[in-house]
C-alpha cells in the first residue's frame, strides 16, 4: 500500500497548487430558500457545482478532491429530505460515472456504507471498480461519513491486526486503517455557506490543512469562487510548526520526527 507523508511525523513538500482539496459543500438549503424553492432544489443544483468543481480540478492538476456529501449526523434531518438525498446520490452515480471514467477520474466513496440501501451500496462498489484504474484525479465522496467514526474504526482495526501487542502503537500504525489512507492529507479545506466549523468531517486528516471559509452558497460556488480559494491558498505560509525565519532561510532538510516517539 502506498503511504504518504504525515504532517506531524515529518514536513511534507508543498506547492502552489494544492495536491488535495477537501470541501464541505454547504448552503444548498439556503440557496433554495432564498428563491422560495424546496430545499431539494438546492441539492439538485449542487450536483452541477460538483461537476464544475471536478472540471476545475482536472484543469488545474489537483490530484485529489474530497467532497462531504452526507454526514453521519445528517440522518437527523426530516425523513423526506434524507430519502431525496439518497435518490439524488443514486441518480448522480448512475449518470456521471461514465463521464468520470472517460476523464480519468478514480471515484471512491468513504463512510459507513452499511446503512445505505443495498442497491446504492452495489452501485457504489460497481462505480469504484469501474474507475479504479484511473489516476488523473481521485474524487472521494464522503457519505455517511464522520471523522469520529473514521478514527474509531481505524483504531479498532489496528488493534485487531495485532491482538497480542498491548502498547507502543504510533501514528504510522493507525494511518493505514483510516478510510482515506489512499490519499495524502488535504492541503486545502474549503467550506461554503458561511459556517465556520468542521462538522465532524476529516478530523484526523485536517491536522495541518489550510482552512478557507466562504459565504458563497454551494450552488453558486463557480470556477471564479474556487479560484479565489486557490489564490488564498497560494498566499499561505505553511510552517508545520517551524518559524517563518526557518522557511525564508531556504529549504531545510525535512526533519524526521520518527525518533521523538515517547513510549510508555
Ligand atoms: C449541504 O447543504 C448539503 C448537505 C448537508 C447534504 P445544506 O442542506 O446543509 O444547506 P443549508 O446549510 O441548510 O443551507
Ligand atoms: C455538513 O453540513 C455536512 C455536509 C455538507 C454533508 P451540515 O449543514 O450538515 O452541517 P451543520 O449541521 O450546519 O454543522
Ligand atoms: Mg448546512
Amino acid at each position: 500500500m502506498m503511504s504518504f507523508t504525515s504532517s506531524t511525523r515529518s514536513v511534507p513538500t508543498t506547492s502552489a497548487v494544492p495536491r488535495h482539496v477537501a470541501i464541505i459543500m454547504d448552503g444548498n438549503g439556503r440557496w433554495a430558500n432564498n428563491r422560495s424553492l424546496p430545499r431539494f432544489a438546492g441539492h439538485h443544483r449542487g450536483v452541477e457545482t460538483v461537476r464544475a468543481t471536478v472540471k476545475t480540478c482536472l484543469e488545474c492538476g489537483i490530484e485529489y478532491l474530497t467532497l462531504f456529501a452526507f454526514s453521519s449526523e445528517n440522518w437527523r434531518r426530516p425523513q423526506e429530505e434524507v430519502k431525496l438525498l439518497m435518490q439524488l446520490f443514486l441518480r448522480a452515480l448512475k449518470h456521471e460515472v461514465k463521464k468520470l471514467d472517460r476523464n480519468g477520474v478514480c471515484l471512491r466513496v468513504v463512510g459507513d456504507l452499511s446503512r445505505f440501501e443495498p442497491e446504492l451500496q452495489a452501485l457504489i462498489r460497481a462505480s469504484e471498480q469501474r474507475t479504479a484504474h484511473n489516476s488523473r484525479l481521485v474524487l472521494t465522496i464522503a457519505a455517511n461519513y464522520g471523522g469520529r467514526w473514521d478514527i474509531l474504526q481505524a483504531v479498532r482495526r489496528m488493534l485487531n491486526s495485532n491482538p497480542e501487542k498491548s502498547d507502543g502503537w504510533d501514528e504510522s500504525d493507525l494511518a493505514p486503517y483510516l478510510a482515506m489512507s489512499y490519499a495524502p492529507e488535504p492541503d486545502l479545506f474549503i467550506r461554503t455557506g458561511g459556517e465556520q466549523r468542521i462538522s465532524n468531517f476529516l478530523l484526523w486528516q485536517l491536522a495541518y490543512s489550510e482552512l478557507y471559509f466562504t459565504e458563497v452558497l454551494w450552488p453558486e460556488f463557480d470556477a471564479l469562487a474556487f479560484e479565489a480559494a486557490l489564490a488564498s491558498y497560494r498566499q499561505r505560509e505553511r510552517r508545520f510548526g517551524r518559524t517563518s525565519e526557518q522557511l525564508s532561510a531556504g529549504s531545510l532538510p525535512a526533519v524526521s520526527l520518527t525518533d521523538t516517539r515517547i513510549d510508555a
